[in-house]
């Protein structure tokens, strides 16, 4: 097309919306009018071809059904003489579509934005255009809009096609579920339910992430989940808090559930195993995921002791208080939930690695039907994570009570006592451990 043909169609266009620009502001914008000019002028082309090949566009669902918006909308804007979004909310989804609506709201999707925005992390991270980029690309899922509402709709059945079809595919989940710290879809395709569904991707003989976690369609991804809830999970106490996250026993921060919702979050999730499996064999399998969480969480335990200790004893490396501050903790010793992997010390930053990754891998493994997670990536690795937050643990100590020796060695000099035979042994002996530590280091 060249450019005379496009300022024609501009022009032609300009009219038709200004002829409808009087309803566009009551959010009557008339059909097509967009799609038209669009077409005409070969203006996002991919949008359109998406949105052609959609139910929306065979049910005349059309740009401006979603895009239109009222008069003081806060992110309006006028288009061409329309008044119209670039970004269309859960809110205007629910005009024809609330049951979807509600159920998200009821499911932790809906809080995937808030719950990032309060993280230390996030507030770490230099500035608002490298967040954009990072925490935020997965969080959208809980996006809050303008309006208020909560939740990118676009984020399993992608603009424009917004096809149920790719939402129900494992892919569809992939980008936010995958890396080091939830790896359900590599935990997933590895699984035998997931080797069966590459192997004949029609088949309905093995489940499907939505089969479990979307049961009969549901909005609501929260069904049926118990201890294997995201990040850190849960552990079971006489009282649930809901969405606000407790110490556990352990001295892990993660939310607590009853007994009660337990066993009713349990049954829901049986009910879909028992579909295809007897449902002894699958509570066995979830009771023994149950086991890895409660054993691995003990063993993050232990390190967590061993680390409040050394703090306690002023001997971090540095101590919180000498570092730049946590935004959210300030100069607390920080161990799960806001630590940052900025800011810290040795012993901490392998600590990091082990609750954030291990950890995970261990449980949200065993959840997820994958020997191979739950054992080399998580309890193998947990364990040996351990061993070198203890060896940092008593290299730490000598080093201290090493310097120790050599400031009351120090004293002794300075009140006018030579350093006798005792005290040259000493001297060798230090500069002697602190090689040996130096070059173990940097092993
Ligand atoms: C007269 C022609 C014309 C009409 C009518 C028209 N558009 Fe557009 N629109 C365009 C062109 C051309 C662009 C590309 C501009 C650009 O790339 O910056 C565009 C861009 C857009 C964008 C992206 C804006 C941005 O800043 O990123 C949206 C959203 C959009 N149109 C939606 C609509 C909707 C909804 C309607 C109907 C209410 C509509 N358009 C009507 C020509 C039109
Ligand atoms: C079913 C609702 C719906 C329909 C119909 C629809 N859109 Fe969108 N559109 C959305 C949503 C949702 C987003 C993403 C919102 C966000 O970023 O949070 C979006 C984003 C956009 C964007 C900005 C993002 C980008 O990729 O550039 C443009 C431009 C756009 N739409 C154009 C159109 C055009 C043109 C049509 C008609 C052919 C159309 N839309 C039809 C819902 C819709
Ligand atoms: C004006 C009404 C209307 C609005 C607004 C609307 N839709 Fe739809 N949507 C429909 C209709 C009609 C269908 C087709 C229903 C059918 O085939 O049973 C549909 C179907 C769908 C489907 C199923 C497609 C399939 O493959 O079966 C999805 C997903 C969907 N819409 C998502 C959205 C999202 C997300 C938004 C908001 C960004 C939205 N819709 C806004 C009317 C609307
Ligand atoms: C755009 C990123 C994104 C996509 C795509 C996505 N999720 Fe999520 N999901 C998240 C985030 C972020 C959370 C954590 C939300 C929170 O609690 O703040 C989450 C949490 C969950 C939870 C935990 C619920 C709970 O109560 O513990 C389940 C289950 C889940 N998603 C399943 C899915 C499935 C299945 C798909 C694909 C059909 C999917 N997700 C697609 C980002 C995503
Ligand atoms: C975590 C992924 C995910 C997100 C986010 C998501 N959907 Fe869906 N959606 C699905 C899946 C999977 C299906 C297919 C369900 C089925 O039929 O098994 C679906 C189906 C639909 C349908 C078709 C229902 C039917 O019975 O034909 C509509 C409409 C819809 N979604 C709207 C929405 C709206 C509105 C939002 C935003 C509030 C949204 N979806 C967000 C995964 C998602
Ligand atoms: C065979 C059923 C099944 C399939 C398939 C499945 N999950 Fe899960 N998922 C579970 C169970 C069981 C839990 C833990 C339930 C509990 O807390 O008791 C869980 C928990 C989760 C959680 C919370 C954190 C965690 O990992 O424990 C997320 C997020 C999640 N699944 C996402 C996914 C995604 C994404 C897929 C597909 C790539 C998927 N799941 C496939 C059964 C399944
Ligand atoms: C690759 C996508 C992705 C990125 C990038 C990402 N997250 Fe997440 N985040 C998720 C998913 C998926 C979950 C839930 C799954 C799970 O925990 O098993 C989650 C869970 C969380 C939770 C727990 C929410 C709850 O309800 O308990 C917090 C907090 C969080 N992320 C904060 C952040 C921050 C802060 C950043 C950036 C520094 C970030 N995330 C980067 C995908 C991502
Ligand atoms: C749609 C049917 C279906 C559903 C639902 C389902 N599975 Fe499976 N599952 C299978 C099939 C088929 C296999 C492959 C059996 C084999 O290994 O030969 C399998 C394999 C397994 C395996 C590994 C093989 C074995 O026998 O040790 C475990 C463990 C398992 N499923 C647990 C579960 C649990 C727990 C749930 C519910 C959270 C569940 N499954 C839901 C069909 C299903």
């Amino acid at each position: 097309m060249n450019k005379i043909s496009i300022g024609l169609a501009i022009i032609i266009f300009f009219l038709i919306g200004f002829s409808t620009a009087a309803h566009a502001q009551k959010n009557e914008v008339k059909d097509n009018a967009c799609v038209g000019c669009h077409t005409m002028v070969g203006a996002t082309k991919g949008i359109l071809n998406d949105w052609s090949m959609s139910k929306h566009a065979i049910n005349n669902v059309t740009c401006d059904s979603c895009h239109a918006a009222d008069q003081g909308d806060k992110d309006s804007f006028t288009h061409n003489g329309f008044l119209i979004t670039k970004a269309p909310s859960p809110g205007d989804c629910s005009k024809c579509h609330p049951d979807q609506v509600k159920q998200f709201n009821a499911g932790k999707h809906s809080l995937g934005w808030t719950k990032m925005e309060t993280a230390s992390r996030y507030k770490a991270i230099p500035n608002d255009m490298m967040r954009a980029s990072m925490c935020e690309g997965c969080h959208s899922i809980g996006k809050v809009y303008a309006d208020g509402s909560a939740g990118k709709c676009d984020s399993c059945h992608t603009r424009h096609l917004f096809s149920a079809e790719e939402a129900r595919q494992p892919e569809a989940c992939e980008t936010c579920h995958m890396g080091l710290d939830h790896d359900q879809i590599e935990y997933y395709r590895t699984s035998k339910h997931g080797v069966i569904t590459d192997l004949d991707r029609n088949t309905t003989r093995a489940p499907t992430c939505v089969t479990c976690h979307a049961d009969g369609g549901t909005h609501d991804v929260s069904q049926g989940i118990t201890l294997g809830s995201v990040s850190q999970g849960a552990f079971i106490s006489d009282r649930n808090s809901g969405n606000d996250y407790i110490t556990s026993p352990d001295g892990i921060i993660m939310r607590s559930i009853t007994q009660e919702d337990f066993n009713s979050g349990r049954t829901t999730m049986l009910q879909i195993c028992s579909r295809c499996h007897s449902e002894s064999f699958a509570r066995g399998v979830l009771e023994q995921a149950d086991e890895i969480k409660r054993q691995s969480d003990a063993k993050v335990g232990e390190a967590i002791k061993i680390i409040s200790d050394l703090y306690n004893d002023g001997l971090l490396d540095p101590m919180p208080e000498n570092r730049t501050l946590n935004p959210v903790t300030g100069n607390k010793l920080t161990l799960t939930g806001h630590q940052t992997y900025s800011n810290t010390s040795e012993i901490e930053a392998e600590f990091f690695e082990m609750y954030k990754y291990a950890l995970i891998h261990a449980w949200k493994g065993a959840y997820h039907m994958n020997p191979d997670y739950a054992h080399w990536y998580g309890w193998a690795q947990l364990n040996l994570d351990l061993e070198k937050i203890k060896a940092e643990n008593r290299t730490l100590r000598r080093l201290a009570e090493l310097e120790k020796a050599l400031e009351t060695e120090k004293t002794g000099t300075k009140a006018g006592v030579v350093p006798g035979f005792e005290g040259f042994v000493a001297i060798v002996a230090l500069a002697i451990m602190i090689s040996i530590i130096l070059i173990r280091k940097r092993r």
